[in-house]
């Protein structure tokens, strides 16, 4: 393959994301994870999978960033998971320290790369990765507005009984309680489900998409979503590396955007083989802009608690 894709953390995310990165025929996938055995375990397993599947993506697992040289992508996937009861915030500590050292070695071996940060509490690994890594804010990305938006159309496909082919979502904002689901750009078949349903349908439904974490955390009980966190993140690493330019909701660096300043929060870009090409802005009503608003705030606080530690 003419492309190099680097997954660190071996979990279950990053495990999920190297198998549909492969089976897609993407790139080369470099598995890397400080469990010795772990990443050469996984990543022999899957290319043992290969020959039935049909694929002839490169796999290897490692302990070391050597053979992370010169990846085009750099998914992030490192860091302890939620359990019951915790917030997506509780993890800001371990993770930030985690992601720092990652970020760093990830950067040496490769300077040009793209780094797709998926690591909670998401907004906040963006900034230690975007300062740790000293890349260009077109280069760093978060993983959350895809899988958020993912789940509303989920649940939007369900209620009208449709095809989820048909449905398209936008959710804005955080990776958090007070992410923004937009029910206004929210569409079947192009039609807003704001004339497809109730205001109290959608009420529901967007209030199981901001909870669709601790949804699945809960009823797992031993770690968090993976299966779809990973479609999310090989969404956006295939727009990417075949230059798609496809407008994705994902956590960017903003800087005066949508009246936000260095901050990284959810918002709908344009990702192509250069990172970020641009940020689309769309006119939000007074109570959607609110909305965003409180979501920036409480990444705010995140980030401010992070440089207090
Ligand atoms: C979730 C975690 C991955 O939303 O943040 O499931």
């Amino acid at each position: 393959m003419d492309k190099k894709v680097t997954v660190v953390g071996a979990g279950n995310v990053g495990a999920t994301a190297a198998q549909r990165l492969a089976e897609k025929q993407l790139c080369d996938v470099v598995l890397v994870d400080i469990a010795e055995g772990l990443p050469q375990g996984k990543a022999l397993d899957l290319a043992e999978a290969a020959p039935v599947e049909k694929h002839d993506s490169g796999l290897v697992g490692t302990n070391s960033y050597e053979q992370t040289a010169d990846s085009d992508i750099v998914i992030i996937t490192a860091g302890i998971p939620r359990k019951p009861g915790m917030s997506r915030d509780d993890l800001l500590k371990t993770n930030s320290d985690i992601m720092k050292n990652v970020a760093r070695s990830v950067a040496e071996k490769s300077p040009d790369a793209i780094l797709i940060i998926v690591s909670n509490p998401l907004d906040a690994m963006c900034h230690v990765a975007y300062e740790a890594s000293g890349f260009d804010k077109k280069k760093v990305l978060g993983m959350a507005g895809v899988l958020d938006s993912a789940r509303f159309r989920t649940f939007i496909a369900r209620e009208l009984n449709v095809s989820v082919e048909n449905t398209h979502a936008f959710v804005l904002g955080g990776h958090g309680d007070t992410m923004v689901p937009l029910p206004r750009f929210s569409t079947v078949a192009g039609i807003p489900i704001t004339e497809l349903m109730s205001r109290d349908r959608i009420d529901a439904l967007v209030d199981r998409t901001r909870n669709g974490g601790a949804e699945i955390v809960s009823l797992l009980k031993t770690g968090s979503a993976f299966y779809a966190p990973a479609s999310a993140a090989v969404e956006m690493a295939e727009s990417i590396l075949k230059d798609k330019k496809k407008i994705l909701p994902c956590a960017a660096m903003l800087e005066g955007e949508y009246g936000i300043k260095g901050l990284f929060i959810g918002v709908p870009v344009k990702l192509g083989s250069t990172g970020i090409e641009q940020v689309v802005e769309i006119k939000l009503t007074d109570e959607e802009a609110a909305a965003l608003q409180k979501s920036a705030d409480a990444v705010r606080s995140l980030v401010d608690a992070m440089a207090a530690l």
